[in-house]
């Protein structure tokens, strides 16, 4: 198992078209299907990252900016932001198509945080993440930001101990930053 993998080893691309079993009474996509595309696509995005059997541990940052109509193409891009021990976040993107008016706009982003674990469900370490270019090194570096927040959140950190996140809202004790 290599210690580092590239970002563009675990993109997943999927694509997906909205039929009426899809969606709600306005004939857009039901958020919950949406969910359940990204849960997916995240899972193998973090799956060809870790070659492990992975569990989802969080779903957050879920936004929903546009409607999705019945009929468009939806396609849902994953991959590994930044890996921790036996956890990594991974980023989805997603566009609606309407393929006959030749209109394309990006309408939901999201986080999701999948953990690696062995045949028992222990976790079980992965290799990290080696950003390439501007875009994913911006995204690795807020991951250690929104991990912190996320496990706050879930009370599996003491906020005293999220320094990254402190250090936004400029909370970090100059003793504490020099640690
Ligand atoms: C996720 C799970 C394997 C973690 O197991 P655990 O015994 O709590 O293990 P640990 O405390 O050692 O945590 C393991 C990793 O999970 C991460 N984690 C656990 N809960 C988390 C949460 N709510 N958000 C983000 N990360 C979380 C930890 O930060 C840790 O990451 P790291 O190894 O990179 O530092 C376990 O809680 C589980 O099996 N949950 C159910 C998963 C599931 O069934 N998902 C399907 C959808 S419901």
């Amino acid at each position: 198992m290599p210690k580092k993998k590239i970002v563009k080893d675990s993109e997943v691309i999927m694509t997906e078209l909205v039929l009426p079993n899809d969606t709600n009474p306005l004939n857009n996509l039901m958020g919950g299907r949406l969910m359940h595309w990204m849960d997916i696509v995240a899972a193998i995005a973090a799956q060809k990252h870790s070659n492990r059997i992975v569990v989802t541990a969080a779903a957050d940052s879920i936004s929903f900016q546009h409607p999705i109509a019945l009929g468009n193409v939806v396609t849902l891009k994953a991959r590994v932001t930044r890996a921790f021990n036996s956890s990594m976040e991974v980023f989805i993107d997603v566009t609606a198509e309407d393929i006959p008016a030749n209109k394309k706009i990006k309408t939901h982003r999201a986080f999701f945080t999948f953990v690696a674990v062995d045949q028992n469900g222990r976790p079980i370490e992965v290799p990290e993440v080696e950003p390439s270019n501007p875009e994913e090194q911006e995204l690795y570096d807020g991951a250690l930001r929104r991990r912190q927040l996320r496990l706050v959140l879930a009370k599996r950190m003491n906020p005293h101990d999220a320094v990254e996140l402190k250090s936004i809202f400029n909370l970090v004790d100059p003793q504490e930053e020099k640690k």
